[in-house]
């Protein structure tokens, strides 16, 4: 089914879902929209190679006292002259969101059609649902279905994000020219990265991912290729720049050089050298992402546990984290030393042809992006 624009935005209120697809054979650019960037990947399947068309990593968080209306001009303006510059010509796009506008719920429902629970999933969906209902849009996917005291019932993913992120972020892609097809959660497009990078070596153990970007850290669990956990926490790169100005007395800028500069020591032999040279400036801002990465690090216990509760046999094997605040010198080897578990920095572009074009220092933040790029492969039913 394809929808036309004008109709798209027309219909915006009664779309049935939020993973709903209005998708052609046709490419779609990825448009990842973040608060300090936005990220476009334009891929092209070319047999069995995966191509990579086009990439733009624009800054568009650089004003932090812009308005919401200036800061929504500025990635339209963006993302116009990127697609002019770059000469492409697809219009269609894909685009995800998170943050606490968003909820993603597992939920089991007796069992019924897809086009049953289409017809009753407001009803079904809103005692999940902490918004009033109708100012959601509602998507769900099947993961399963599965006998439970005796009853058929499904396993379900239901997600809510609210109508008025959502008419925003269509506006930004109508207004840069796009024809809005997808809209998914940050944390299932990863998903989709790792479908492609699975490692036969993870076994049964589970993989963490911490997406951290500037407002938002998405993290989630995926066993066996699903998605079992998804949260957002509040906790990411804005935090760190916001702890560092605090303990320097500084501006947002010089904090956010700062934090870029130096990183988190870790080496017990940095350290002797930093104290011994009274380098009060790298010393400050280890302490003070240390202090972030404590609260991000409790978060993660919180949603290790709950994950391991709710069945046996269950294990995280290891950590992957995304988004630009991984690239944080050294912020890998902390959290694995915090952690006990190994943590490695995602290169989405690593089963991409020519995706070595893109800086190694900027791929880490293209997670999402990517894996909206490989969405039109794995379409919500
Ligand atoms: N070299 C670096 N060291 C530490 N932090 C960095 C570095 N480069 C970028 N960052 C931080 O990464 C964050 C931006 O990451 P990203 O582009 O993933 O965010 P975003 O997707 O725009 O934000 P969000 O999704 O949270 O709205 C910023 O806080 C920025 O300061
Ligand atoms: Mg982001």
């Amino acid at each position: 089914m394809r929808i036309k624009t004008e109709e798209l935005k027309a219909r915006v209120g009664a779309l049935k879902g939020i993973g709903e697809i209005f998708l052609g054979p046709r490419d779609v650019v990825a448009v990842d929209i973040g608060s300090y960037s936005v990220k476009v990947v334009l891929l092209k399947q070319e047999g069995p190679a995966l191509l990579l068309k086009a990439w733009g990593h624009l800054p568009v968080g650089a004003k932090a006292d812009a308005s919401p209306d200036e800061r929504r001009l500025a990635v339209v303006n963006a993302l116009r002259a990127f697609l002019v510059e770059k000469g492409i010509k697809v219009r269609e796009a894909a685009t995800s969101l998170s943050g606490n506008s968003v909820i993603v719920r597992y939920v089991k429902f007796p069992r019924l059609t897809k086009t049953e629970l289409q017809s009753t999933l407001t009803t079904e969906a809103e005692p999940f649902i902490p918004f009033d209902i109708n100012e959601v849009q509602l998507g769900f996917h099947i993961l399963a279905e599965i006998v439970e005291e005796g009853q058929k019932k499904m396993e379900t993913v239901l997600v809510a994000a609210k109508k008025d992120l959502v008419s925003l972020r269509l506006e930004i892609l109508q207004g840069a020219g796009f024809q809005p097809a997808i809209i998914d959660v940050d944390s299932f497009a990863l998903e989709n990265v790792h479908e492609k990078l699975r490692d036969p070596k993870d076994g049964p153990a589970a993989v963490l991912y911490l997406n951290i970007g500037h407002m938002v850290s998405n993290l989630s669990i995926v066993e066996s290729g699903v998605t079992r956990v998804v949260r957002d926490v509040f906790i990411s790169g804005h935090t760190v720049s916001k702890t560092v100005a605090k303990a320097f007395q500084c501006e947002p800028a010089r904090a956010e050089e700062l934090k870029k500069l130096h990183g988190v020591i870790v080496d017990p032999a940095e350290k002797e050298k930093a104290l011994a040279e009274g380098n009060r400036e790298a010393l400050g801002v280890s302490q003070a992402i240390s202090q972030v990465a404590r609260d991000l690090v409790g978060e993660v216990h919180r949603s290790v546990d709950f994950y391991l509760s709710q069945g046996p046999d269950r294990s995280i094997g290891r950590i992957v984290l995304s988004g630009g605040t991984a690239r944080t010198k050294n912020l890998d080897r902390h959290l694995a030393g915090e952690l006990k578990v190994p943590v490695s920095v995602l290169d989405p572009f690593s089963f991409v042809q020519g995706g070595q074009s893109v800086p190694e220092e900027l791929r880490p933040a293209f997670g999402v992006a990517v894996g909206l790029a490989l969405r039109r492969n794995r379409d919500w039913e």
